[in-house]
């Protein structure tokens, strides 16, 4: 069956050309790389690939970004099942987050991690999150490759589903890894804020002290996911602590999974930063799109409330 093409309009007008350079130094890969390398959506500060993430960030271009967050697979889709709002129901999350066996769900991680470091600025940082299934092998390769980690957070989940089996403890927590690409770099940290900023649900994180390295955030809120569901959707509060900690203004920040592009739409409601998203599916691609054009309908008061 012929794939149905986008109808979203790509916005030129000039103060959207921000990307303009680098598009059009990915693309010309294209029939090599034989992915489709145009973005499927862009304007001033959002840009989507509807793509494998390696086709794309393989043509990017050395040093280019300020900060990764990267929610890989975590590959733990194994046909078990999991309690969610009090039913039963498949942990599978889709094709894409079953394993090929270790020793390729590690060649996997490597490639990409391995490619986000050549992108990656040198004082940028990366993030990666996951669970058990998929951390420990991150992290490996993030010390084997050279990156200096900065934290394991641990976002702790107060409202995670209970356990089924009841034979092991509740899965409630994921881990997030924060890098520098070497030990010598200089990396952006925004400490006061992290120090003095509002984090009013986060019961660890007292007024006017430091920011622990657990971070007490719920899931998604269900107006998060009116425009879809993702599988593995992050909270927004998670990513606009990550980007608020370690971006400044003017910052490029990647996203290789988007999925329904929670690290953008934090970025958006932060403002003055640039995002870049690379998604494989079309139905997640949709869903980010729409969460975003909703942000750009909102007014100033509006936007504060969800700052
Ligand atoms: C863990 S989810 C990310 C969820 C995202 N953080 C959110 O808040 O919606 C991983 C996503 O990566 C996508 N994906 C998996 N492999 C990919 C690849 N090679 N290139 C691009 N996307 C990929 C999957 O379709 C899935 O949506």
């Amino acid at each position: 069956m012929k794939k149905k093409s986008f109808s979203y309009k790509i916005s030129k007008q000039s103060d959207f050309k921000f990307f303009d350079s680098l598009v059009s130094y990915v693309k010309k890969y294209e029939s090599v790389e034989k992915s489709n390398l145009t973005p499927v959506f862009i304007t001033s500060d959002f840009c989507l690939y509807n793509a494998d993430c390696l086709a794309v960030i393989s043509r990017f271009p050395d040093n280019y970004v300020d900060m990764i967050f990267a929610d890989p697979p975590y590959k733990l889709s194994n046909n078990g099942f999991t309690c969610h709002a009090g039913r039963m129901v498949s942990v599978n999350k889709g094709k894409w987050d079953s394993s090929n066996g270790f020793d390729e769900d590690l060649k996997f991680h490597e490639t990409w991690i391995s490619e986000c470091k050549r992108i990656l600025k040198p004082e940028g940082t990366i993030w990666i999150s996951g669970t058990y299934h998929s951390i420990y092998q991150c992290g490996y390769l993030l010390q084997k490759l050279g990156f200096h980690i900065l934290n394991d957070i641990a976002w702790f989940k107060p409202n995670a589903s209970p356990n089924l089996s009841c034979r092991f403890f509740t899965a409630s927590h994921e881990s997030l890894l924060w890098a520098r690409k070497d030990k010598k770099a200089k990396h952006y940290f925004d400490y006061k804020m992290m120090k003095e900023g509002h984090f009013p649900n986060d019961f660890v994180k007292k007024n006017n002290k430091q920011m622990r390295s657990v971070w007490v955030i719920g899931t998604p809120k269900p107006e998060e996911k009116k425009f879809g569901k993702h599988p593995t959707q992050k909270p927004v509060e998670l990513l606009r602590r990550i980007i608020l900690s370690s971006t400044d203004k003017n910052s490029i920040i990647l996203d290789p999974f988007c999925g329904s592009g929670t690290t953008g739409i934090a970025s958006k409601i932060i403002g003055d930063r640039k995002f870049i998203g690379i998604e494989y599916d079309e139905k997640y691609i949709k869903t980010a799109i729409s969460r975003y054009n909703e942000i750009t309908r909102m007014n100033e008061s509006q936007l504060t409330l969800i700052k």
